[in-house]
């Protein structure tokens, strides 16, 4: 598929690198597509990987990641442009002042950015982890569980099918309002993994019977 990779920080390089080789095209939207840094990105990403402008990026991309700060999320989709019928993957989690969620309860970042992206077809996902665990989701021989959200079963499957080609196992928890449950659960991971003192390489795993 045709993914613009949004970020070119921790997420964007550990999502668009696993997608560009494994043979996705993807193409990092960045600030500064000609800079060292997106040079480096582009080097370690290998021949399936090109970076542009945030525009330019997401008009050729039938997915769009969004890997950005919350902080400027609204501007970000904004110099998307129109994104009618594009697949709109958020992977970033609304951390506002004091590290605390911006956006809770009654709604969800998640949402949020569906209002902001017209008529995107908006998929949460790659929130609940590190992102060392979307470079290596293998612990033990056993996948770790992505999940994932939203209102398009179409688009959701497309995202899950993206998440399962980086090694992770999927758990579709439905419409795009349970990201107000997935949102709490990266501060979970986070709470953990910081102030906890668990370390990083740690993750979520949902096991049955
Ligand atoms: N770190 C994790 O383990 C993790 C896990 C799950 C979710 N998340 C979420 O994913 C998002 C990205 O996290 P990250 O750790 O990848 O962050 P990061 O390393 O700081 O990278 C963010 C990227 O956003 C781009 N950007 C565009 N406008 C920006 C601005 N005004 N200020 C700063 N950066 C700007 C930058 O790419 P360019 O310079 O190329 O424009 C930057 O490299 C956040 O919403 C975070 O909550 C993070």
């Amino acid at each position: 598929m045709k993914i613009a990779m949004i970020g070119t920080g921790n997420v964007g390089r550990a999502l668009g690198t696993g997608w560009a080789k494994k043979g996705h095209q993807v193409i990092f939207g960045s600030r500064n597509p000609h800079s060292e840094k997106v040079r480096e990105v582009l080097a370690a990403a290998g021949a399936n990987a090109s970076a542009a402008g945030i525009a330019e990026a997401g008009a050729a991309a039938e997915v769009i990641v969004l890997a950005t700060p919350w902080n400027i999320m609204e501007q970000i989709v904004e110099s998307l442009g129109n994104v009618a019928g594009k697949i709109v993957v958020d992977a970033t989690n609304p951390i506002g002042p004091g590290f605390q969620l911006a956006v809770g309860m009654t709604s969800s970042g998640a949402e949020q950015i569906a209002g902001w992206a017209k008529g995107g077809r908006v998929v949460k996902a790659f929130n609940t982890t590190g992102w060392e665990n979307m470079a290596d989701p293998i612990y033990h021989g056993q996948p770790i569980t992505m999940f994932i959200c939203g209102d398009d079963a179409e688009a959701r499957a497309v995202v899950a099918g993206l998440a399962e080609d980086l090694g992770f196992e999927v758990t579709d928890t439905g419409p795009l309002s349970t990201a107000r449950y997935l949102e709490p659960l990266a501060m979970l991971w986070i709470h953990l993994a910081t102030v906890q003192k668990q370390g990083r390489q740690m993750a979520f795993k949902i096991v049955k019977r």
